[in-house]
């Protein structure tokens, strides 16, 4: 008997019925091949409802927000705001005040580093973050660390590419303003205990911001749940737009932090001498928003909240555990990261195979993969190498996918043999 679509009878999903509602992987490439898509991290494929849902915004919805009186722009003005409310109430926002709309995670972070620790930080301050961080969560600390005369504390991850708790809390202390974390490695997969960190952070007295990334489209979230200040994310990597993501903050914290970008839209009142800002989440949302971006946004949302995330959780974890059971049928392969809890992600190594070469080798198979640093060249410096092979996965994926990797890989290797 062939092995079933998923390998958990926990798992509630249809896998048919979903990689139905993916256009594109219907596609062929590289001439008759099916298309293998294990490259969600980077940035997952799109269901038909978000790309109808854009085509719809566009064909019969568009014009301006917060702006004008006429039917089209109050039709936007409502589209925009409620799919504000529908993502608010899927990370479980107190309000939807407290989601602001973003390009993406990277926006997110610099938004926070710029607009809320920069005024706050100065010499003998510090910022705590990890050695797994994605360099969008490290280059924006480091930068309002260069411009305040804070300092960037980073804690160590072990050989397994955990953090090394004790060594975190080592690191924090009253003056550590800020901890910035990332909820999953994109590198590594590693799923970080972020709600036990926040609080340790807390009762240091630091704010905290959790890069979630990688979480959100893989995990239930809940911000309140996790008690943290910040959480940022990418609506690309969670079946959405590119262009478009969202900076959650709580709403206080929202609230003590400054303007980031000037224009119009973030304002109360404006004379030749002074602004009067507007309250979050406007205050931060200067200009023409991608209106299309959270409307396709929360058309994402709801195509998750219909498949349920306890459900898509299950279903990508007894996916993970059967690729790891596969590949370790590969001797030549060398996971990069076997962390306690892994979410999503494989990165690995194989012998002298350069991970560029596994790449072009697998696609030419239909297999898309991701190579490199993965913007995360700490992580490869930790483990003493350029780069890696990631395979990850996403509702669509089930183990015929995982097959065809693994006998992409056994291929490649026998021809470098
Ligand atoms: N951060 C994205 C990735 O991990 C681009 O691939």
């Amino acid at each position: 008997m062939s092995a079933p679509a998923t390998p958990h009878a926990a798992n509630r999903l249809d896998l048919e019925a979903i990689r139905r509602e993916f256009p594109i992987l219907a596609r062929r490439v590289h001439g008759d091949r099916a298309l293998v898509y294990l490259d969600s991290a980077a940035s997952s494929q799109k269901p038909r409802a978000v790309i109808d849902a854009l085509s719809h915004y566009y064909g019969h919805t568009h014009s301006n927000v917060h702006r004008g009186v006429h039917l089209l722009s109050t039709e936007a003005t409502d589209a925009y705001e409620q799919a504000r409310e529908k993502i608010a109430a899927f990370i479980g926002a107190a309000s939807a005040r407290e989601c602001v709309f973003v390009r993406g995670t990277t926006e997110a972070i610099n938004l926070v580093s710029q607009a809320w620790a920069r005024p706050r930080l100065g010499p003998g301050d510090e910022v705590l973050v990890t050695a797994m961080e994605h360099h969008s969560n490290l280059v924006p600390w480091q930068m309002v660390c260069e411009q305040t005369g804070a300092r960037l504390v980073a804690a160590p991850i072990d050989e397994r590419g955990d953090l090394i708790v004790d060594a975190w809390r080592e690191r924090l202390s009253s003056r550590t303003r800020l901890v910035a974390l990332t909820h999953v490695s994109n590198a590594l997969g590693t799923l970080n205990p972020v709600a036990e960190l926040t609080a340790l952070a807390h009762e240091a007295g630091a704010r905290v911001l959790i890069d979630g990334a990688q979480g959100v489209p893989h995990l239930p979230v809940d911000v309140a749940a996790l008690g943290c200040d910040f959480y940022a994310f990418s609506g690309h990597k969670m079946y959405g737009p590119t262009g478009i993501g969202v900076l959650w903050g709580r709403e206080d914290v929202l609230a003590e932090t400054g303007p980031w970008e000037g224009g119009g839209s973030m304002i109360r009142s404006v004379t030749l001498e002074k602004t009067i800002f507007a309250d979050p989440p406007q205050r931060f949302e200067a200009g023409t928003p991608h209106i299309a971006g959270a409307v396709g946004l929360g058309a994402a949302v709801d195509w998750l909240d219909a498949l349920e995330m306890e459900a898509l959780e299950a279903h990508e974890a007894g996916l993970v555990d059967y690729a790891l059971e596969r590949l370790a049928s590969v001797p030549e392969i060398r996971l990069i990261g076997t962390p306690r809890q892994r979410v999503g992600v494989i990165s690995f190594v194989t012998g002298d195979i350069h991970p560029h070469d596994m790449g072009t080798f697998l696609d030419r198979e239909g297999v898309a993969v991701r190579v490199g640093h993965h913007c995360a060249q700490p992580v490869m410096q930790h483990f003493g190498i350029p780069a890696t092979t990631r395979a990850s996965f996403a509702v669509h994926n089930g183990t015929d996918d995982v097959d065809a990797l693994v006998a992409g890989i056994r291929a490649v290797v026998e021809f470098f043999a």
